[in-house]
């Protein structure tokens, strides 16, 4: 891809219509081209004037206007991502059935490039028979189709069929374009559990030992799988503030021993269990009831016992048949090597010492991977395998995470 990457954003004709304002804004922000074609619909909803001003381009909605530009054919083409927000039922429907009655229709049948259509739409629309038919045809055909996010609808109801986050979709389409290509469907009903997030342990009901795990490598473990079609268990402790990922299971734990419990009940029916949580080793062995006073306590450290190894016992699970014997078990480690050393040697024994079949590296320390948007580390695996990753985005990261497990995975 030369230059700035081409997106057009189709607009379908539905409430979450504004939404598409915010993904176009951050678009164009982090310097994306961007045209956008809205349907007619979609201009009851938000008016051009808002796409022009924000996208620095004409909005056309017909096939009839600049017509010796051959809009139709030329958009389409020359996108590196197509993107639709909202895709209606309508839409989803035109799209299925190759009709090309506008400007934005007839621009997906004539792309090339990854697209990516978001649905927003209320439950019932969503389940229908057709409209279910209509996302496998498509998805069979290499779109990808997102899950919508479940929540408030318009009006009172509440249910599956909310857009998913507009910050989600908008890293999603920048993994598409980064590879260029759909991601593959081949986690289809595959059951995973992802843990992420950073646990905290109480020392009293206002403070409490914790760590700087952002969550976001964890969210983007679980919303990579979820678009290639696994059931996903999102078991998360505290992360910023980031947007729950569309069509996953989200379970909230605070400490490790609640983490510890949401992934073993979690793990009991997966077939892959991905701890990508920075889990406390350590907790105050008794959390005060009320708050401590500076004056109640002398400076010596709080007394601290150990936390059980989550990791470590979903291994021994799975041998002790407890888990399933084909599951397979992700681990993270966190390193920043020391004088004995260096970075893989450390995480050469973690593997062994875990006993996971893979292990994900990252290199911590002077501001890499905590709280940043870009990871690199290696992967390596119990067979003894071993690759670095490429610095990138941490959805780019996950997949690179999946692509190696759904090697692994018995099926
Ligand atoms: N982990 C876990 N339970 C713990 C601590 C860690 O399940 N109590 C998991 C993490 O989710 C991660 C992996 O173990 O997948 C490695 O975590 P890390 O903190 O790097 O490993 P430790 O075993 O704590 O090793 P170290 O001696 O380096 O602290």
């Amino acid at each position: 891809m030369s230059g700035r990457p081409r997106v057009v954003l189709g607009v379908g004709g539905g409430i979450a219509a504004y939404k598409a304002c915010e993904v176009l804004r951050r678009l164009t922000e982090s310097g994306h081209h961007v045209r956008v074609v809205p349907t007619e619909a979609a201009l009851r909803f938000v008016g051009a004037a808002t796409f022009e001003a924000l996208s620095g381009n004409k909005v056309h909605t017909g096939v009839f206007s600049d017509v010796p530009e051959v809009p139709h054919v030329r958009l389409g083409q020359e996108a590196d991502l197509v993107l639709v927000v909202p895709a209606t039922a309508d839409l989803l429907a035109r799209a299925a059935h190759g009709m090309a009655d506008d400007l934005l229709t007839g621009t997906l049948l004539t792309a090339r490039c990854p697209v990516l259509m978001v649905p927003a739409m209320h439950t019932e629309m969503w389940e229908h028979p057709a409209t279910r038919a209509n996302v496998a045809t498509l998805r069979e055909r290499g779109t990808v189709v997102t899950e919508p996010a479940s929540g408030r609808l318009t009006g009172a109801d509440t249910g599956k069929g909310r857009l998913a986050d507009p910050a989600e979709i908008v890293d999603l389409a920048r993994l598409l374009l980064h590879r260029g290509d759909a991601l593959p469907r081949d986690l289809d009903g595959v059951r995973v559990v992802v843990s992420a997030g950073g646990t905290r342990e109480p020392l009293d009901p206002v403070r409490y030992l914790g760590n700087r795990s952002s969550g976001k490598q964890g969210y983007a473990l679980a919303r990579t799988a979820a678009q290639r079609g696994a059931h996903v268990t999102l078991v998360s402790a505290h992360t910023l503030a980031l947007p729950e990922p569309a069509g996953v299971d989200l379970v909230r734990a605070g400490t490790a021993l609640q983490l510890r419990d949401a992934v073993h009940a979690a793990a009991e029916h997966a077939d892959v269990v991905v701890m990508a949580a920075a889990v406390a080793d350590f907790r105050p062995v008794a959390a005060a009831e009320y708050k401590i006073k500076k004056t109640e306590r002398d400076p010596d450290p709080v007394a601290l016992t150990r936390n059980p190894d989550v990791l470590a016992e979903l291994v021994t699970a799975r041998g002790n048949g407890k888990l399933p014997a084909d599951q397979v078990i992700v681990g993270f480690a966190a390193e920043t090597g020391d004088s004995g050393a260096d970075v893989l040697d450390h995480a050469r024994a973690k593997l062994r010492r875990k006993g996971c079949d893979l292990l994900v590296v990252n290199a911590v320390g002077e501001g890499k991977a905590f709280e940043t948007e870009d990871n690199a580390g290696w992967l390596l695996a119990a067979s003894g395998a071993e690759r670095p990753i490429a610095l990138g985005s941490k959805a780019q990261l996950a997949t690179e995470v999946w692509d190696a497990v759904v090697g692994l995975l018995k099926r």
